[in-house]
């Protein structure tokens, strides 16, 4: 059993406010079912992301009271009775994606829309609407279930806090971003645009050099989200310019096609040009059909809802929106929607982290905040920051 029975974390108090309060010490349980395969964790790092801001912003149902938090990283300091592999004492990654291993799904790989972790509907994340009810992870102590399913231990617990910076994005944006590439198909020569330059389409952006591209172009409105991603070597188009977008692609590229696409943007999508201030939900997927080579694959790791209380028009609140799909369909384009499922490209990618083969902390531009900072990183990140905000609840990074 751990010493502490105290926990405090990152809590939604309504549209635009988030606290850190006083919350439960993790179970080994959700309401009546009991986790047994499950773990407590004391959170090492666990970071903030655009998808939470989808609900700090009010823009989706989710309750007042939500405790957040779904990219965790930690000890184990308790397991339950039937986890046989993962030990106290491990330093482990944890998936955003909750799943039980047991599954159609899971037996697929398809970890993201597991079967048995969530009754509403398939797929589960930690602190995440619609998601099963699992508590969040922005908190000193967590519940993992499913562990020895779930999690991935770093084979050298003090290697692994040296580049802890960089293990604390497998939870979610470093495979994420991945798989948005994976999914377009990137590979060696790739021509490539990344729609939207924040954390998870820096992330993609790396992901697409490691995968061989031959040029990563990211696009965005915001200036200081393309000097970050032009530090590590990419193009960047300006979105808040007027212009066909074609144009901009053919003068960088000599073609008025990429070969992929990742949307890395979502619902809450600007127009571009001189719109660039109003929402556009559908922007970006339009986009992807002008800009994809006929055959092309489109990543679209950026989230879209079925219920969005703030969309600009009815059919947008319930996720209805104005695309033209014959276009994608006239090329032939695939799409790749959905989680990422983190499972599949963790371990692969903790790999190139400590073998030093690709610098993620330093493209996204961690920074590492006290779990009091949280609120204060919300705002900062919501601001259109170019960071990557990371909460150390313990000072055990900062120490
Ligand atoms: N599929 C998954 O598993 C998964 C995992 C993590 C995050 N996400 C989603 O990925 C998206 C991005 O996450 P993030 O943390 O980087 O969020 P973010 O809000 O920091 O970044 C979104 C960026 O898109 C830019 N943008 C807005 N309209 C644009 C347009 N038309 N073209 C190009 N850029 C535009 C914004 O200025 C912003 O910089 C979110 O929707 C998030 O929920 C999905
Ligand atoms: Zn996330
Ligand atoms: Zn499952």
């Amino acid at each position: 059993m751990s010493a502490s029975t105290e926990n405090r974390g990152v809590v939604y108090k309504g549209a635009g406010k988030v606290a850190v309060e006083s919350i439960a010490y993790p179970e080994l349980a959700i309401g009546n079912r009991k986790c047994d395969h499950g773990v407590i964790l004391k959170v090492v790092t666990t970071n903030i992301c655009g998808s939470d801001q989808h609900m700090v912003r009010g823009r989706t149902t989710a309750e007042e009271g939500l405790v957040l938090g779904h990219e965790i990283t930690g000890i184990v300091v308790e397991c339950g009775r039937d986890v046989e592999f993962i030990q106290q004492g491990d330093l482990v990654s944890v998936p955003f994606n909750i799943a039980c291993g047991r599954c159609r799904s899971c037996k697929e790989g398809k970890t993201g829309i597991c079967l048995n972790v969530n009754p509403a509907r398939p797929g589960a994340a930690y602190g995440y609407v619609d998601m099963g009810g699992w508590v969040g992870g922005q908190a000193e102590y967590v519940m993992v279930p499913y562990a020895d399913f779930n999690l991935l231990k770093f084979p050298d617990a003090d290697q692994a806090m040296e580049k802890i910076r960089d293990l604390t994005l497998l939870s979610d944006i470093f495979p994420t971003g991945f798989h948005g590439c994976v999914t377009a198909g990137v590979g060696p020569g790739s021509t490539v645009y990344i729609a939207g330059a924040g954390p998870v389409g820096l992330a993609a952006a790396v992901s697409a050099q490691l995968l061989g591209a031959a040029c990563v172009i990211v696009g965005d409105m915001i200036e200081d989200r393309l000097v970050q991603a032009r530090s590590f070597g990419c193009e960047t188009i300006d979105l808040t310019q007027d212009g066909d977008m074609a144009d901009k692609i053919e003068a960088i590229l000599g073609e008025r096609e990429v070969d992929a696409f990742v949307d890395c943007v979502g619902f809450e999508a600007h127009a571009c040009g001189c719109n660039h201030g109003k929402e556009a939900p559908a922007t970006v997927l339009n986009s992807a059909m002008s800009l994809t080579r006929a055959g092309g694959q489109i990543g679209i790791p950026g989230l879209y809802v079925t219920e969005d209380p703030g969309a600009v028009d009815d059919a947008a609140k319930q996720g209805a929106l104005s695309m033209r799909f014959g276009l994608g369909w006239a090329k032939s384009h695939s799409f790749h929607t959905g989680q990422c499922p983190v499972m599949k490209y963790h371990r692969p990618l903790m790999q190139a982290i400590l073998f030093d083969k690709v610098k993620i902390a330093d493209a996204v531009n961690v920074e590492v905040i006290t779990l009091d900072q949280a609120p204060n990183g919300y705002a900062e990140f919501d601001g259109g920051a170019a960071k990557k905000y990371v909460i150390d609840p313990h000072c055990s990074v900062t120490a």
